[in-house]
C-alpha cells in the first residue's frame, strides 16, 4: 500500500465533506486500490469554528504550511480566484499535483494553470468543478474519447433548476430564490446563477473538452425575467421551462447558448427537478447519452474530489513502478 499525502486548502462545505468521506472510505480505498490517502494539513480562516469529524490538530491559517510541507497533492477547496490561483501556482511550482473544485478560477485562469502544470509535469484534476457528483469531465475526456461529440445539452445550474421547479409548484420567483438561498444552493449574491453566467462558464469548459474547436457564437440569457404565469402557461400547453445550456458543433467551430427554454413535459430534461443537474451528450457513433445527478452539496461534490485524488495516486504509483522496473 502506497501512502498519498494531501495538503487540503479549505474545510467548508466541500472540504469538510472530503475529510468525512475519506474517513469513511480510507480503508476500502487502501485495500481495493493499494492507496492510503492521508490529509497532512488543512488551511482554514477560522481556527475556532466547530468542524465535526475534523482533527483540529491538522488545522492551520498558513497556506505555506500546507503547500510547502511534504505532500503529494494539494486539494484547493477555498473558492474565489485571487488567493486560490496564487496557492495553486505555488503548489504546481513545487511539483505537487493539484485537485480543485473551483469552476470560477478555471473559467478565469484555466489555460494559464494548465500550461504551468504541463510545463512542470504535474496533473490538475477538476471533476468536481462541474456538475458535482456527475463524472462528466471523465466521460468527455476518456469514456467518450473514441467518439466525435456533436452536441451537449444540459441543466448545469442547480439553483436555477430549483427555482424553476419550485415555480412550477406555484411559488413566485422571489420566494423560490429565497428558498434556494435558505437551503444553501444559491449564493448570497445569486447574480451569477440567475443571469445564466455560471451555466455559461460550465458550458464553456465542457465545450473545450468535447469539441476542441473555436467558439463561433455565444448567447447567455438567465431566468430573471421568468414569471410564474409563464410557467403556468407552458404547463397548460404540455410544456415546462428549464434553463438549458447547449453547445453544438457548427461548420468551423462551436456555438454556445444558455437560455430558458420551453420543453415538452415528457422530455428527459423536464424530469430533472430541484437542484439536480443533467447532461445529455450526442455522439456521432454512440448516439444519445444522459447523465443525471446531484450537481452540488457536500458529500456528492466530495466524491468527485476524492476520485480525482485517487486517479492521481494511481498514476503516481504506476510511474513509481515503471521507474523501479527500469
Ligand atoms: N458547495 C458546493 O456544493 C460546491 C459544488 C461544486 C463546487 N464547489 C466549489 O468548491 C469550492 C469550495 O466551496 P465551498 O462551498 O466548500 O465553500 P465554503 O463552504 O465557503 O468553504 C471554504 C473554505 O475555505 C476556507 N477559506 C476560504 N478562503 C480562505 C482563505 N483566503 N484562506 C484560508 N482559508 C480560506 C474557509 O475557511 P473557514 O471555514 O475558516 O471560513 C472554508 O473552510 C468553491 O470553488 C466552489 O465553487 C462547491
Amino acid at each position: 500500500v502506497r501512502t498519498l499525502k494531501i495538503g487540503l486548502l479549505g474545510c467548508g462545505v466541500v472540504g469538510g465533506g472530503f475529510v468525512r468521506l475519506l474517513a469513511s472510505d480510507r480503508e476500502r480505498i487502501a485495500s481495493r486500490y493499494g492507496l492510503d490517502i492521508e490529509v497532512t494539513r488543512i488551511l482554514v480562516r477560522d481556527l475556532d469554528r466547530l468542524r465535526p469529524g475534523v482533527d483540529p490538530k491538522l488545522l492551520t491559517r498558513s497556506a505555506i504550511e500546507v503547500i510547502d510541507r511534504e505532500c503529494d497533492v494539494v486539494v484547493e477547496l477555498i473558492g474565489g480566484t485571487a488567493s486560490a490561483s496564487c496557492f495553486i501556482r505555488r503548489a504546481i511550482d513545487l511539483g505537487r499535483d493539484v485537485v480543485t473544485a473551483n469552476k470560477a478560477l478555471l473559467a478565469e485562469r484555466g489555460p494559464e494553470i494548465f500550461a504551468a502544470a504541463a510545463k512542470r509535469g504535474v496533473g490538475v484534476g477538476f471533476e468536481a468543478s462541474i456538475c458535482g457528483a456527475i463524472p462528466i469531465i471523465r466521460a468527455l475526456q476518456r469514456g467518450l474519447a473514441g467518439d466525435t461529440i456533436e452536441r451537449i445539452t444540459g441543466i448545469l445550474n442547480g439553483t436555477c433548476n430549483y427555482i424553476l421547479t419550485r415555480m412550477e409548484r406555484g411559488l413566485s420567483f422571489d420566494d423560490a430564490l429565497s428558498a434556494a438561498q435558505e437551503k444553501g444552493f444559491a449564493e448570497a449574491d445569486p447574480t451569477l446563477d440567475i443571469e445564466g453566467i455560471d451555466a455559461a462558464q460550465k458550458l464553456q469548459i465542457l465545450a473545450e473538452l468535447a469539441f476542441d474547436a473555436p467558439v463561433r457564437r455565444q448567447t447567455v440569457t438567465g431566468i430573471r425575467a421568468i414569471r410564474t404565469a409563464d410557467i403556468e402557461s407552458a404547463v397548460r400547453r404540455g410544456k415546462t421551462i428549464r434553463l438549458i445550456a447547449e453547445a453544438q458543433r457548427v461548420p468551423g467551430g462551436v456555438e454556445l447558448c444558455v437560455e430558458p427554454r420551453e420543453i415538452a413535459t415528457d422530455d428527459a430534461l423536464a424530469r430533472i427537478v430541484d437542484e439536480n443537474n443533467a447532461v445529455q451528450i450526442r455522439g456521432r457513433a454512440a448516439g444519445e447519452l444522459l447523465l443525471v445527478g446531484k450537481g452540488a452539496g457536500s458529500l456528492p461534490t466530495a466524491t468527485a474530489v476524492l476520485s480525482d485524488v485517487m486517479e492521481i495516486g494511481s498514476r503516481r504509483s504506476a510511474r513509481a513502478t515503471a521507474v523501479a522496473v527500469a
